[in-house]
């Protein structure tokens, strides 16, 4: 199939798509027939349109219905090859027919014949319109991955009922179908608990009295899984644990390592113990109530970046690595794996008995646990889990003190795990973006690199993070880069063009903004200069960083100045250093004497084997700056050298 410009601004893009000559034209008389099956989904469309055209097209169910002027919706359970989400859609002057083997592909197509209107269709009341015309076309479509998912953070910043519910509108618009919610970190557990009401009551949140979190009755949260289902959105909890976990320690202290000494007014509030049969007891009730709102096959039970610091000193943990006989698996194989660990091997052998006892207990109740990538790559995968990569080849892990030795995702599938791709390098979507990360992200392919064929399907799909992010930041952060993930997630491998997708969302972009989607316009790149902002606290050493890809498309010479402001008679020595992908800085060529107390510091550097999906970072250091803090500038530029 060609990758070459198509005729149509749908993302994700359809694998087939024909355009026909001519129109098919919405107008008073229209209607929307259905089976009886299809009926919802027709309902849906009718509802989605109304608005923006001022008035409503009839459903009906009747089978001696016109043929012309209508819209007809039908399953077709004959045709296996459109799989569960796929669907046909042809639109000719005097009928649209939409068929699907599922009702999710009947919803799909819905969502392919709004982005083929014109956009003034998505308008919460009457546009002043052109014709609602449809281009005739034929078109065939189903998914590449069967998980193309966002997760949400509700424990950092608390995002209301209604902003969940406007991101699933938004993410079926885009044919995503799973949206991942972070429920509990350490700032605060947002989901009513019946058994465990200190777990939301605001004196146990993180900091107290903090006014930015809140949390979700069982009422809201079974809301917000209705109106989901009905979008083809699943909704997964995550119950974050034994690391991430303070607001849980907060609301039931006794849940934590006992006869641990800490200095009074410490700030280290404890560990979740691995060793109490009373913590299994909590995630066992807790497990009871999260399977009784939620209806997902998944439950995420977290299991990322623990520490397990007190577990070497706790009687009861210790006691539990004796009981369980933990010792047994504390093999060479297994010691060369934590070869780098922080502490003692002991705690992994405990967190490895935790995550695989809590896996079970989740197994227990029917439903598939998701684990974070953390115990991947340590050996030995739970039962029946999904693993979720967040970390990546090469990047730095910090539980085990060392870089990632391979792709989580690919050890995964190797061993016959399924696995969701969600790299922190790639799709953790409150990291910076710009054009030149857009085309990045767009070549980033979710099929790690090296997998055999035969593994392939192993692989569910694409999932982005946002972390960290209060709701009035989350559009900025996520658009437009969900809708590269949604197309990623969907369209053939083989119809991924970067050049096709930049045009098809230049002409989206008026959606967006009618959705009421804050995007920021994808900047032009590569830009002519950045710029960049930082104060220094007093102290005798500090370093920054700052992503520079937006200024780099090729080989080249660069120029970096730093300007430092408040210098106050001290003398200040700055090196600037750039690193491609990873932590091995090098030192930029420096122009003149940087040891002594001047305003302007001068670098060099050049790019000399440029690679679209290299990430370029440079690094400030300033010296001698013990007695005030700092502030300064960097103004980064393309030398007008000629490339190298
Ligand atoms: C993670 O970013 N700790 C999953
Ligand atoms: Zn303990």
């Amino acid at each position: 199939m060609s990758t070459a410009s198509c005729r149509h601004d749908i993302i994700p893009r359809p694998r087939y798509f024909k355009r026909q000559p001519g129109y098919f034209t919405l107008n008073q008389n229209t209607e929307i027939v259905a089976d009886k099956v299809s009926e919802g989904t027709a309902k849906y469309l009718s509802d989605c349109l109304a608005p923006a055209m001022g008035f409503r097209l009839p459903v009906r169910t009747n089978k001696n219905t016109r043929n012309s002027n209508v819209i007809i919706l039908g399953i077709l359970p004959g045709r296996k090859e459109l799989g569960g989400e796929g669907y046909e859609l042809s639109a000719r002057p005097q009928s649209v027919r939409i068929a699907a083997g599922e009702p999710a592909g009947l919803f799909y197509a819905c969502q392919t014949l709004r982005q083929m209107l014109p956009a003034e269709i998505i308008s919460p009341a009457r546009a002043e319109s052109p014709p609602w015309r449809l281009p005739c076309s034929e078109i065939r479509d189903f998914p590449r991955f069967p998980w193309r998912g966002l997760m949400l953070d509700t424990a950092r910043y608390f995002h209301p009922k209604d902003f969940i519910l406007r991101y699933i509108d938004l993410m079926a618009f885009y044919k995503m179908n799973r949206l991942h919610l972070h429920l509990n970190d350490t700032q605060s557990w947002t989901l009513e608990i019946k058994k465990y009401p200190r777990l939301t009551d605001p004196a146990t949140r993180w900091p107290p009295g903090e006014k930015e979190r809140g949390s979700y009755s069982r009422s809201d949260m079974r809301e917000i899984v209705k109106y989901a289902a009905a979008r083809q959105v699943m909704v997964i909890p995550e119950f974050d644990l034994p690391g991430h976990a303070r607001a849980i320690l907060n609301a039931y202290p006794e849940l934590i390592c006992s006869h641990i000494p800490r200095p009074a007014g410490s700030h280290d509030y404890g560990e979740m113990c691995a060793g109490k049969e009373e913590v299994y007891d909590f995630i066992g009730n807790v497990l009871d109530e999260i399977t009784a709102v939620f209806d997902s096959p998944y439950i995420h039970i977290g299991g990322d970046e623990y520490g397990g610091w007190d577990w070497e000193k706790c009687p009861d943990c210790q006691r539990r690595i004796t009981t369980e006989n933990l010792e047994a698996e504390d093999t060479p194989e297994l010691r060369k794996l934590f070869k780098n660990c922080q502490g003692s091997p002991r705690k992994y052998l405990l967190y490895r008995y935790m995550m695989r006892r809590v896996a079970r207990m989740v197994t227990d109740r029917k439903r598939i646990p998701v684990l974070w990538d953390d115990l991947a790559w340590r050996g030995k995968f739970p039962e029946k889990s999904v693993i979720m990569q967040w970390h990546c080849r090469g990047a730095y892990d910090w539980m085990q003190n060392a870089d990632t030795p391979e792709n989580p995702a690919r050890e995964a599938a190797e061993a016959g795990r399924a696995a969701v791709v969600a790299p922190h390098s790639h799709y953790y979507f409150d990291y910076l973006h710009g054009g030149a990360l857009l085309k990045r992200l767009y070549e980033f392919d979710p099929v790690p690199r090296g997998l055999a064929a035969n593994r392939h399907s192993f692989i569910l799909g694409p999932h982005a993070c946002s972390w960290e992010r209060r709701p009035a930041d989350v559009d900025w952060k996520v658009f437009p880069r969900l809708l590269i993930l949604a197309e990623k997630g969907w369209a053939a491998k083989s119809l991924s063009c970067w050049d096709d997708f930049r045009q098809r969302l230049e002409k989206h972009l008026p959606r967006l903004q009618r959705l009421g989607v804050r995007c920021a316009k994808p900047l032009a790149w590569p830009r002519k200069e950045l710029f960049f902002q930082w104060k220094a606290p007093a102290g005798a050493g500090w370093q920054t960083s700052w992503l520079i890809n937006e200024i780099i498309a090729g080989n080249g010479e660069f120029k970096a100045e730093v300007s430092i402001t408040r210098v106050k008679g001290e003398k200040i020595a700055a090196g600037l250093e750039l690193a491609v992908d990873g932590h091995e800085f090098a030192p930029c060529q420096a122009a003149g004497n940087h040891e002594h107390k001047r305003a302007k510091y001068l670098f060099r550097f050049r790019i000399k084997e440029y690679k679209p999906e290299s990430l370029y970072r440079l690094r400030l250091s300033l010296h001698g700056n013990e007695k005030s803090p700092l502030c300064g500038k960097v103004l980064v530029r393309k030398s007008n050298k000629q490339n190298a």
